[in-house]
């Protein structure tokens, strides 16, 4: 089975936690859009629900599909976010932000009662850090909160590289927010909650992409199926 398959199938198995008049959070990333997709289909039967998206990509996919869509101005609290994963551990601690949206994603999963992960099985990861762990900073300092994340990594893993990101086309990848991203390459995060604490005491630093004590619930597709996996 190809990993599209996979991917549609761990949000099939998501689409069956979303009830009727639900507040719903809707990730970015090629899983997630399958998650968008199964919804739309939902909703043109009848489903009732908001959303509210974390990524201008997705708000518009879900938009196309016809899901109401609002934001956390007008409303403060959701029921749970649907999202994918890059990394994920067996503790359910996550490495997000692959495809740029991780702030609006984590802000959209702190608002949450409940984040679901959606990803094929081979995200699932004994130690996280093998994924670059995007770092989203202000582009005012740039070159001094690098070196300052440099400086973190060299106390939390074994890697030491750390690439600004950039476009297919080679300009700055610049964030819905419009902020830059470092990908820092750790090998191996041996402790995510001081590395937390660390990257966010930089004041150039706006997020990172560990999501630690956030994700209750993963549905991890593989060839034998959806495994369920809950705190
Ligand atoms: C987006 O910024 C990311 O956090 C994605 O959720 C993550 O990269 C997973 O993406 P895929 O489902 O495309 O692998």
């Amino acid at each position: 089975m190809n990993t599209d398959n996979l991917k549609r199938r761990a949000a099939e198995a998501a689409i069956a936690e979303i009830h009727q008049d639900m507040r719903i959070g809707l990730g970015t990333g090629s899983t997630a859009k399958f998650f968008v997709d199964l919804l739309g289909a939902r909703v043109r039967e009848g489903l009732r629900c908001v959303c509210v998206p974390t990524s201008e990509q997705t708000a518009r996919q879900a938009s196309e599909l016809g899901i109401p869509l609002t934001d956390l101005d007008h409303l403060d609290r959701l029921d749970l976010t649907v999202d994918g994963t890059d990394e994920i551990d067996t503790r359910l601690s996550l490495i997000k932000g692959g495809g740029g949206a991780l702030l609006r994603e984590k802000i959209v999963a702190a608002a949450s009662d409940r984040l679901i992960v959606i990803a094929d099985q081979s995200k699932m990861v004994s130690r996280l850090g093998a994924f670059a762990l995007p770092v989203e900073v202000n582009s005012f300092g740039l070159g001094a909160t690098r070196h300052a994340v440099a400086a973190v990594m060299e106390n939390n893993g074994e890697g030491r590289k750390i690439e600004l990101r950039k476009t297919v086309t080679g300009v700055d990848f610049v964030t819905d927010g419009g902020h830059k991203i470092l990908d820092a390459f750790f090998g191996r995060i041996s402790d995510a909650r001081a590395l937390s604490r660390a990257l966010l005491d930089i004041p150039g630093v706006v997020q990172h992409g560990l999501f630690l004590d956030m994700c209750d619930t993963a549905y991890l597709a593989g060839p034998d199926g959806v495994t369920k996996h809950r705190l």
